[in-house]
């Protein structure tokens, strides 16, 4: 059961996850959950490490079926539509739901075909002009274009960390996605990058949903509009963020945010 504060503002959904339980094998990470994503909002996934976060990240773009131990039950629909069902185009989905990892993951190719490669298979664009303006496009987007307009033939790897996790956003945004999903993003940078990335996802946050999960309760203060708080696989509570964080309702979740467990 989760608890789920009377007071959040009615959205329409992008994404509705309805009793979503995920095993590995016979353990069982995440227990029935359900929560709305909202268009156009960030929303945050907060709790402690092995809690289930990244797992049910996971089951909003099907990655876990990337791991053959994992097994979904439940349903997760995007626009309405069931993401699990036997014809869904799991690459188109991957490009509707983006992902961004904690870990920069850039290609081991120039920083123009780490943008160009998504926009090329999926047909956006095909002429040499049109690929032009999608990685200019995306680039600008994502914050990155003033740094690297003049090198977009070296490769993706000779940037920084904070430069590699944007192009990796520049990457998701170049496939126009509508979700954009992002598993502790900023925690292999250094105050300056993750400063940098906070502000691009305020910039984004008006055109896509974004989903984050964040073990700093000041990133998913400063940057989210609603929050869910995961325990041992359950999600606990979710509500306006503000009040998960100055109002919090259950036990589990005042503990966690005021430190006295994570
Ligand atoms: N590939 C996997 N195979 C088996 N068990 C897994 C796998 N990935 C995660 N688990 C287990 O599922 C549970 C939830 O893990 P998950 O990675 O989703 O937690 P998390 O909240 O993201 O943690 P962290 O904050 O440390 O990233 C843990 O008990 C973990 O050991
Ligand atoms: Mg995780």
């Amino acid at each position: 059961m989760t608890l789920i504060h009377d007071n959040m503002e009615k959205m329409d959904a992008k994404m509705a996850a309805r009793n979503v339980s995920v095993f590995y094998d016979k353990k069982k990470a995440i227990d029935d959950v359900s929560i709305d994503i909202p268009s156009s909002v960030v929303t945050a996934f907060i709790g402690p490490s092995g809690c289930g976060k990244s797992t049910f990240l996971r089951t909003l773009n099907r990655m876990n079926d990337t791991i053959p131990a994992a097994r979904v039950e439940g349903s997760v629909t995007l626009d309405g539509e069931d993401i699990y069902r036997s014809k869904m185009d799991v690459v188109q989905l991957r490009a509707r739901v983006g992902m961004v990892f904690q870990k920069p993951n850039p290609f081991p190719k120039s920083i123009y075909e780490n943008i160009a490669y998504g926009p090329r298979i999926h047909g956006f664009a095909e002429k040499k002009d049109e690929l032009d303006s999608v990685v200019e496009r995306s680039l600008r987007r994502a914050g990155l274009w003033e740094e690297v307009k003049d090198r977009l033939a070296d490769s993706g790897t000779a940037l920084s960390g904070g430069q590699q996790q944007r192009l990796c956003i520049a990457r998701a945004i170049a496939v126009d996605p509508e979700v954009i999903l992002m598993d502790e993003p900023c925690s292999a940078l250094d105050p300056i990058a993750t400063a940098k990335i906070e502000e691009l996802i305020a910039d984004l946050a008006g055109r896509y949903a974004i989903v984050i999960v964040t073990h700093s309760m000041q990133q998913a203060a400063r940057v989210s509009q609603r929050t869910a708080f995961f325990h041992l696989g359950h999600m606990v509570e979710y509500g306006p963020t503000s009040d998960i964080f100055t109002n919090p309702l259950e036990e589990r979740t005042k503990d966690y945010i005021t430190g006295r467990y994570g």
